[in-house]
Parts: C-alpha cells; structure tokens; sequence
C-alpha cells in the first residue's frame, strides 16, 4: 500500500512510517514540522535504506494542503496536530482550529481522490475519568473531559463518524493510545520533546541524563498499590505496529480500538525499571496529585487482539532500554549542533 502519514516526522509518526516501510509499504511524509525535525525522516531513510517522500505544508490550511498533495496512495493515517494538554488549556481556539481542521481536510482530500482506507489517531482521553477498569472500547466516551486537546480527539472521531455516515465505503479505524513511551532499538528514531516535558518517561530521562534535578512523583495516596498514579505504558513500536494492523485490516466502516498493553504500572515501577535498564538513580521527591489527574487509566486491548491480531509485545523493560539509548545517543534529540554549543 502506499500510505499518507500524516504527521509523519513525529514521535509516532516516525516509528510508524518504519513499522510500515518494515512491512513493505510504500510511506509519504506529510508534515508541518511546528513540532518536528526534518531530521526524523532522514534517520527513517538511513534506518529502512529508503527514500521517503515528504510534503512540507500545514494540513490545516486546506488550499495548500490539496494543491501540494499531488501524488496517488491508497490510504492515510492520521497524526498530524497539536497534542500538549496544557497548552491546549491556554491556547483552546488554537487547538481546536488546528486539530479540528486537520481533520476535515484530510476527510475531504480522501473523499476527493476515492481513497477509503483511513486510520486516525485517538487518545484513551476521550474516555474521561474511567468508570471501570480496565477499559474498553465500549467504555462511555466524553463524560468528564477536561481539556480541548481531549475534546479534539473526542470531537475528530465524531467528524469522521458522521462523515463515514455519508460515505458508506470509508473505511475508518480509530485507534485510541494509552500511553506511548520507548524508541525504536536503532537509537535514532525516538521522543523529542520541544521545550520542557510533562509526560512521565521524558522527565524520568531528564532525570536519568542529568538535565534535572529530580522528578515531582504528583501524588502518594492513591488507592494503587504504591500510593502513585498506574498507567498503561505502551512501547512506541507496538504501537506502530498497531497502526499498520489496522491499516491493513481496514473494512467499511468505524471501528476503535485500544492500543495498550493491558499492564497497569505505576510511577515508582517505571522509575525502578528506568533504573535497572540505565544504571543511574533518580531522584524523586512525592508530592501532591496534579490538578485532573486519575489513580488508575489501564487498557482492555482484547479487541484489538480479537480483531486485529495484535497485542503488546515489548516488555517494560525493553521499553526503558530502548528510550535510554536513544536519549544517550541523541542527548539534545534531532538538533546535534545543540551539542558543541
Ligand atoms: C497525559 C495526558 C493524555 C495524553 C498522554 C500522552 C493528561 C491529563 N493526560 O496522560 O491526554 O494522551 O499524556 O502520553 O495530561 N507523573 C509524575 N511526574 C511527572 C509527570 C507525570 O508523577 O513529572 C505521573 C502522572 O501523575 C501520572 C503518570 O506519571 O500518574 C503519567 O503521566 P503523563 O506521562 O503525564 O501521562 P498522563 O497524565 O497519563
């Protein structure tokens, strides 16, 4: 097949244009680079010994957008938009503009080549708090949202409902992340996150680097185990896999799905795994829950496995090693001349 990536020079976006290219599909890059290097793609070529296609334009902006995509494919996967929570909660109109346009004109752009295979990139957020756990795709969705990054996602979904309502052949997979973390085992494809990082794994890796002091684990009483908050850490690569599982199964229709491990995790056994796979202590200090936070987000992915095939294959561990390796061979991410300065 060959594939529109969307978003394509990201985090997911890089590993799932190897994931696909690893598979033998074809992968056009199509990318803003707001929050991106060009840099990815050209590790992505060296890692798959393969030219990529890229077209630089903002998705957004829908007449740039179907006057420079100009080539054929067959089908797209969705991950070009904004995705901090925080700054969603300052910059909404941004964050719906960007995220929500994205969206419809990709929809129209397919609509207007016939091309019906599309897998979109969703988020566990559009669950809000969870009522059971853990959870699964027929989990309620909407209640409780708290941000317009979760909105985004939540409202992208039921743009590409109604619109697969009017054009019956779509065939639409909506797949819903957990929470990615790992690199690809290269070390030259992994997470770089621009300005200060708030998810849990890069700030574990900035402690490890010693770029920071110490982690603020956010909360000790939770009704968990060790008191921490317990996620669902997925490696980036599974997820990938995930992606081109979905791509590949594609029939007319919406169908979601949860992209997770099903292994619930807390702070300190992430902190304790990142300790054994690097070598180096970090520091934390407990301290009070973050404002919306939940104790327990774990996934159900039997559907996934049911349906699709596939299933988390990479341990915790494997995960860890392979972020490190990543942040020790790239301290200062894509941009290496950061290095000498
Ligand atoms: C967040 C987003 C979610 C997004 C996901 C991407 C919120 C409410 N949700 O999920 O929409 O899809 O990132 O990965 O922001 N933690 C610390 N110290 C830190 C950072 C995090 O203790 O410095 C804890 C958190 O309290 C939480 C866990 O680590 O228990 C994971 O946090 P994080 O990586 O930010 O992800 P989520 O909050 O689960």
């Amino acid at each position: 097949m060959r594939v529109l990536l969307t978003g394509g020079a990201g985090y997911i976006g890089s590993h799932t244009a190897l994931a696909l290219l690893e598979r033998g599909h074809e992968v056009i890059v199509l990318d803003d680079f707001s929050n991106s290097h060009i840099e990815a793609v050209r590790r992505i070529e060296l890692v798959a010994g393969t030219d990529i296609p890229v077209i630089t334009v903002d998705l957004s902006d829908r007449e740039a957008t179907l006057r420079k995509v100009d080539c054929d494919f067959d089908a797209a996967v969705h991950l070009a938009g904004l995705k901090s929570v925080v700054e969603s909660v300052a910059q909404p109109n941004r964050y719906y503009r960007v995220n929500l346009n994205a969206t419809l004109v990709l929809l129209e752009l397919l609509r207007e080549r016939s091309v019906s295979n599309l897998v979109f990139s969703s988020s566990a957020t559009v669950y809000g708090p969870p009522v059971n756990s853990p959870i699964s795709e027929d989990h309620p969705v909407g209640a409780g949202l708290t941000n317009p990054y979760g909105w985004s996602k939540f409202m992208s979904e039921q743009i590409i409902r109604d619109t697969q309502r009017i054009r019956p052949d779509l065939a639409a997979t909506l797949l819903r992340y957990f929470n990615p973390i790992g690199a690809h085992t290269s070390g030259n494809i992994g997470e770089d996150p621009t300005g200060v990082p708030t998810n849990l794994m890069p700030v574990i890796a900035q402690v490890a680097s010693g770029r920071r002091e110490k982690l603020s684990v956010f909360g000790g009483t939770y009704p968990t185990p060790d008191g921490t908050g317990v996620r669902d850490y997925i490696d980036v690569m599974d997820l990938a896999e995930g992606h081109v599982a979905a791509l590949e199964r594609n029939t007319a229709g919406v169908r979601s799905y949860n992209l997770g491990s099903g292994v619930g995790v807390s702070v300190l056994e992430l902190v304790r795994t990142f300790e054994e796979q690097s070598e180096r202590r970090i520091a934390y200090a407990i301290e009070g829950p973050r404002l919306g936070d939940l104790a327990e987000v774990v996934a159900d992915p039997s559907r996934a496995a049911d349906e699709l095939g596939w299933r988390a294959k990479r341990t915790l561990g494997a995960s860890c090693r392979d972020y490190w390796n990543w942040q020790v061979r790239n301290p200062y991410g894509y941009v290496s001349e950061h290095v000498s300065r």
